[in-house]
């Protein structure tokens, strides 16, 4: 390497350099020996360039290295720009030149790779898991490391500019059970004692409103133990950040500037604000859920007023125990196979529905239906008006407890968007859901839990409820940030009041011995002047996932987990020495 230094990327060469010397250097992609001639696509982060050796040109010496090459070979060469003398490759952005080389040397060898380092892989996830530093060299996972490392940037640049500061929180720390199962790691130095990983920097970046840095921001990695999903890792990285003085618009409104900026620069989309909000009970009835793919409709109606007095049981009953009837209309979809109908009852009886009523009407005008025996002709009728059907659709019909119906009709809205392709996937529909419920009931506990965390303040018109203990009716100034479908984020204003800490903490059944001994620190700081504070946070890995158009996260990531939370690279989790154990004063049980 002594006499070479690289003089370009590959791409960054093009017809303007024709005639220039230049030293390039990169991976072999492809080479063809065509007797005299030697073609080689070389590959580096930015693409791929032609190389051309011709004994001739290049000595006897660099020829027979040039011989000597395979796939992912690591070279240097030196050589001239010429526009290409073979056809123009309309691929590849230097497709109209070629370096014709003086001299190469071979930098590194390499064995023959399991998988081919190509866009489009059709290699197993596994694998490619398994040997990720390869996987991490094909062009298409480059374009999304590229873009995550570009949407940070954009990110950083646009907060600073508002002049938020980028400040550390600390990874070691004190367990705080409130949502996720926490990571655990023991301590050495006190026996029996465990940090925890930061679930987030929830406390923290309350503790720096406190200390008066009124506008915080962090790109955060965060630990959950939690079963994962396609949008879901156990480590992850948040878009912290927290402001003083501010109310639920002040975060609404920074942010959609900051997801105008991040669209821009990172996609080339143009968003128009205000971004459409949408308070979290109409979000339940319209869309069934809190995170609505707005790309389709397909709406929910609800349709208990007209079946108040019907004879079909499973409608009455539902009624009858507080719950409701909801449907949705699949137009055009009444000559649905009776098969595929039965597969989606399947999947409603999935979501915990006991069943799933259908009402097809057929291009006749006539009806096929699961219930329709059980109904009257005139309850049809407006049922069918009510539903805004037309010869052709289908109609679904779910009874059951309202949450129940919602997650039944939310998720059986997406399957039936996807099988009849209503989705528009050139749309990034962002939609903020606000008004969410301060508690809900945990059936299991037997008692409110806070729906996003203890620190989360109600809207005042509903502090009243607090005092009368109707819990489950109180609003919380909280708000998600939803794409597509998906939830982005979710902050919320805090409570800085302590009378209205202290009764949070009593309804979700925390004594004050117990508040103090988990969140004391936090306590404590605002006895010493707090001001009032909201903020958010992004999942930095579902906001690349979605602009980037991928279908999960681990493709957004440069170094993921699978399923089971290992990583299949370094084989982590791992057994560790009984020696290193022993310093922790930490015995193993086995496993039953
Ligand atoms: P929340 O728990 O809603 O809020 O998390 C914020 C965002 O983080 C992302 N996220 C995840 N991404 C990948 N894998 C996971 N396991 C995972 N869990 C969460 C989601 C989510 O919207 N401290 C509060 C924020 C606040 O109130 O300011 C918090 O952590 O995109
Ligand atoms: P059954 O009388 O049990 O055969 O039910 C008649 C129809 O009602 C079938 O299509 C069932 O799938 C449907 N059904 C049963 N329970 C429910 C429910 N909770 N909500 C909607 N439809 C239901």
């Amino acid at each position: 390497m002594e006499n070479l230094r690289r003089t370009h990327r590959l791409t960054e060469l093009s017809e303007a350099n024709i005639g220039e010397t230049v030293t390039v250097m990169g991976w072999v992609q492809k080479n063809r020996n065509k007797g005299g001639i030697i073609f080689v696509d070389l590959r580096d982060i930015s693409g791929i360039l032609q190389i051309i050796l011709e004994e001739s040109v290049c000595g006897p010496e660099s020829f027979q290295k040039g011989e000597k090459l395979r796939s992912e070979f690591v070279i240097a060469v030196r050589g001239t720009v010429f526009l290409r003398a073979g056809a123009v490759n309309e691929n590849i952005k230097t497709g109209s030149i070629e370096v014709r080389a003086d001299f190469i040397e071979i930098l590194s060898e390499a064995e023959t790779p399991p998988f081919p380092i190509e866009a489009d892989s059709r290699t197993k996830e596994e694998l490619r898991l398994r040997y990720r530093y390869l996987d991490l060299r094909r062009p298409d996972l480059q374009e999304k490391i590229i873009l995550r490392s570009k949407i940070t940037a954009d990110i950083r640049s646009f907060l600073s500019r508002e002049n938020f500061l980028e400040i550390e929180t600390p990874i070691l720390n004190k367990s705080t059970p409130e949502g996720a199962r926490d990571y655990l790691v023991p301590s050495r130095v006190h026996p029996g004692s465990f940090y925890a990983l930061p679930q987030s920097p929830q406390l923290f970046k309350q503790l720096l409103m406190c200390s008066g840095y009124d506008r915080y921001f962090q790109i955060a990695k965060c630990f959950r133990d939690e079963d994962l999903r396609a949008d879901r890792q156990p480590e992850f990285t948040q878009i912290d950040l927290e402001m003083s003085f501010a109310d639920v618009e002040d975060v609404l409104l920074i942010n959609e500037r900051l997801l105008k900026e991040v669209c821009k620069n990172a996609i080339g989309i143009e968003l128009s604000l205000p971004l459409p909000r949408l308070r979290w009970k109409e979000a339940m009835e319209r869309y069934g859920t809190d995170k609505p793919d707005t790309r389709f409709e397909m709406e929910l109606v609800d349709v208990s007023a007209l079946l108040k007095e019907c004879e079909f049981a499973v409608f009455s009953n539902a009624l009858e125990s507080g719950g409701s009837v909801r449907g949705i209309n699949a137009k055009g979809q009444a000559e649905m196979p009776r098969k595929k109908i039965d597969a989606l009852v399947d999947f409603a009886k999935g979501y915990g529905a006991k069943g799933l009523a259908y009402l097809a009407i057929m291009p006749d005008g006539s009806y096929k239906s699961s219930f329709m025996k059980f109904m009257k002709e005139s309850e049809l009728t407006d049922l069918v008006n009510e539903m805004s059907g037309e010869a052709g659709d289908l109609l679904f019909f779910a009874a059951d407890r309202n949450d129940l119906v919602f997650s039944v009709l939310g998720a059986l809205r997406l399957k039936l968007a996807k099988q009849m392709e209503l989705i528009d996937e050139s749309k990034f529909n962002f939609l903020w859901i606000t008004e969410f419920p301060l508690l809900e009931y945990n059936e299991e506990e037997e008692r409110f839990v806070a729906v996003h965390h203890p620190f989360t303040m109600p809207m005042e018109e509903d502090l009243p409820l607090l005092d009368i203990g109707d819990l489950g009716k109180i609003r919380a100034k909280a708000y998600d940030i939803i794409l597509n479908g998906t939830e982005l984020g979710g902050g919320s204003v805090r409570i800085y009041q302590r009378d209205i800490q202290e009764k949070m903490f009593s309804v979700l059944g925390l004594s004050e011995e117990t508040a103090q001994n988990r969140f004391g620190f936090l306590l404590d700081a605002f006895r010493y002047g707090v001001p009032p504070h909201a903020g958010l946070a992004y999942g930095l890995d579902r906001l690349v996932m979605l602009l980037a158009k991928a279908e999960s996260i681990r493709e957004v990531i440069a170094f993921p987990k699978i399923k089971d939370a290992s990583c299949l690279l370094s084989n982590a989790p791992d057994f560790v020495d009984e020696k290193q154990l022993e310093e922790l004063w930490i015995v193993v049980k086995e496993p039953d």
